[in-house]
């Protein structure tokens, strides 16, 4: 078990609380792990490239070759890392994935279409899609062998037969962890293509993937996906930036390239200056610090392997290929009149946590943690909601 002591065990709830974020200050006096951003303190490239701007005060609207030094160093990044081969002409900036998301749905299918989601899914992809006008087909995943879950492609194909024109791929996937195969995308990729579909990839945890799994785009499984595919990626969640606003769509269909021309600029607009420099550093700088993460990350996962083996009985928890999210199936425990067991814990366990509801029927019943947080701190998380978890059988 890899769980040596590491300086982020220092860090405390209080420390926390100081710094202030929507996490640790929306629910004063519990333990939170229902917000997927991390409690470790930046990467010290960073930081300098966050401090140089602070001293020169480079806090105006985003220089051009500011904004073309980003799209390089993510072309050169995800060539490095993922060996997807781009143009930096093919990134767009945006402030957000959710931000790309919309402009994607306002331009590039049907307004009103339905849009297929499997679940369980990020809550937004559920919310955001109802507020922009189109409905959502939530396709549930299917046990695979070993209970790993699937996506169910043949009724992804049924929907898009109908009036679906567009799925929602999340990968890695947030809530359930999981580090799509090349097969199983080449799989999704045959049925989208056969049916005239497009995909919206969000790959903002694709850095994030452990042990022997490898990320791998969507737009690269093969020709048809890249044509039939938009992808979205961000340092966000990796380097943890989500505060300072920056994402990065990458297009690699001349068609979409050219029906998202007249909005590029109200696209790039959105990308904020400090979240520009902090996304170029950590694309270039920011690896040795994501490996400790990782490693450290991966120290939680053995920490959680254990204790749910021993002390959450059925909750059905499989370690993250994936992600820093995890998923337990919370319908063992008893929540008396509570509408959901995340409320139930909120009160009486100090903690909280999402509840699997939002993130679509599917995930009702279960509860999603993010496990990047010092270790005493999640040890206690766990050690609070541990009592509430009964063995029925
Ligand atoms: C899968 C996924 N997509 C998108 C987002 C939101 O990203 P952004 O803040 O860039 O809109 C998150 C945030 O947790 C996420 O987990």
């Amino acid at each position: 078990m890899n769980t040596d002591s590491h300086p982020f065990d220092a860090i405390t709830p209080e420390n926390l609380v100081e710094r202030g974020s929507w996490k640790w200050t929306r629910f004063p006096g519990t333990l939170p792990g229902f917000v997927a951003e991390m409690d470790f303190p930046l990467a010290k490239p960073i930081t300098e490239a966050l401090s140089t701007s602070f001293d020169l005060q480079r806090f105006g609207y985003l220089p051009q070759p500011v904004a073309e030094e980003l799209k390089e160093a993510t072309a050169d990044y995800v060539s490095r890392t993922h060996s997807w081969a781009i143009e930096p002409e093919q990134v767009y900036l945006s402030g957000d994935v959710l931000q790309a998301y919309e402009v994607v749905l306002r331009q590039l299918i049907t307004p009103g279409s339905p849009i297929i989601v499997p679940t369980p899914a990020y809550m937004p992809f559920l919310t955001l899609t109802t507020a922009l006008g189109h409905p959502v087909i939530e396709v549930p995943m299917l046990d695979g062998p070993d209970g790993r879950p699937e996506m169910d492609l043949p009724t992804i194909a049924d929907h898009l037969a109908g009036e679906a024109e567009l799925v929602v791929l999340c990968n890695p996937h947030n809530p359930l962890g999981l580090v799509y195969h090349h097969d199983e995308l080449e799989a999704l990729a045959t049925v989208v293509d056969d049916a005239g579909g497009m995909v919206f990839s969000d790959e903002i945890h694709a850095p994030l993937v452990f042990g022997n799994h490898r990320h791998i785009p969507y737009a690269t499984v093969s020709d048809q996906a890249a044509q039939h595919s938009i992808t979205a990626i961000s340092a966000s969640k990796a380097w943890n930036l989500p505060g300072l606003k920056c994402s990065q769509l990458v297009v690699t269909s001349d068609r979409h390239k050219e029906l998202l021309a007249p909005l590029s600029f109200i696209v790039s607009h959105g990308a904020s200056t400090p979240g520009v420099v902090a996304s170029i550093a950590a694309y270039r700088d920011g690896g040795p610090w994501l490996e400790d993460v990782k490693s450290y990350l991966s120290g939680n996962f053995d920490v959680l392997d254990d204790f749910a083996t021993n002390h959450l009985p059925g909750s059905g928890y499989r370690r993250p290929e994936g992600t820093y999210i995890t998923w337990f199936d919370a319908r063992s425990i008893d929540i008396g009149t509570a509408d959901s067991p995340a409320d139930y814990l909120r009160e009486h366990a100090g903690v909280s946590l999402t509840d699997g509801a939002l993130c679509g029927e599917a995930g009702k019943g279960h509860l999603r943690l993010i496990a990047a947080t010092p270790r005493p701190i999640l040890m206690e998380l766990l050690e609070r909601i541990a009592p509430h978890w009964v063995r029925h059988n």
